[in-house]
């Protein structure tokens, strides 16, 4: 079931966005060669929870930390360790932020240093197609039709989209209704209306669109083991369009 979101509640899930949104700045802005994703991790809880925030993966299903933090081939859900990041690694920090009762989740890919030209790549197509799906997102499109846009785009551009994960509907739980596929037919799925909130996250992968789930249970990396981009925002279908609630 949809539950939809008054203008208050988006504007609460909006303060919880931002917060998303400076954290991902301020964290992004430490990330070099050397670094490790523990220490990313612990910045992002010291940021999210200093103002006034908590993070929304933090227990979510027994999730040890505050963010998930995936490197490279890893796809999503990559749990924060203390190996060093290199320079030519890409590096996605995907979390969410709970403020008076609501979350915004949002995650972004990026470079290590200097990388391959192929990588740079793999992350502008990869967030142009998020861009692409949340401009199909309005009142009377259906999620298939932000599904299949995405789809779309990646495979024109060579890549693949994981099947094995999609977006989701967001409010006062982390994951509501509805699934918001990055695959799939125009005009399929649910329709969307105002009031409808949702997280649109497409995983790209530079090869197949196979994933393989670590034995922790978390951490999915590409069957091929080339690597993967993610990039997510948390969007609000108000008459005006999609109004993205994940940035500052
Ligand atoms: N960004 C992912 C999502 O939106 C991660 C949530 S899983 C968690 O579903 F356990 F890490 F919280
Ligand atoms: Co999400």
């Amino acid at each position: 079931m949809i539950i939809l979101k008054n203008s208050s509640e988006i504007s609460k899930m909006r303060a919880a966005g931002k917060i998303v949104a400076r954290t991902l700045k301020l964290v992004s802005q430490e990330i070099a060669p050397g670094k490790t994703p523990a220490q990313l991790d612990a910045l992002a809880h010291r940021l999210i929870s200093e103002a006034g925030g908590y993070p929304s993966f933090l227990g979510y299903r027994k999730y040890p930390s505050a963010t998930c933090i995936s490197v490279n081939e890893v796809v999503v859900h990559g749990i924060p360790d203390d190996k060093p990041l290199k320079e030519g690694d890409i590096v996605s920090l995907d979390f969410g932020v709970l403020l008076n009762g609501y979350h915004a989740d949002s995650a972004w890919t990026f470079p290590v240093g200097n990388v391959s030209a192929e990588d740079q790549r793999l992350l502008n197509i990869t967030r142009e197609s998020l861009y692409q799906g949340i401009a199909k997102a309005k009142a009377g499109a259906t999620t298939g039709d932000i599904g299949s846009t995405i789809q779309k785009y990646v495979e024109s551009h060579g890549y693949s989209v994981v099947r094995d994960l999609v977006g989701h509907g967001i409010g006062a739980s982390l994951h509501e209704d509805p699934s918001v596929p990055n695959y799939g037919k125009a005009g399929k799925g649910d329709k969307l209306k105002e009031g409808v909130t949702i997280c649109i996250e497409p995983m790209v992968n530079a090869g197949i669109w196979r994933v393989d789930t670590d034995s922790d249970g978390w951490t999915m990396r590409t069957g091929d083991r080339k690597n993967s981009a993610h990039f997510e925002h948390t969007v609000a279908i108000t008459k005006a369009g999609a109004d993205i609630l994940t940035t500052e």
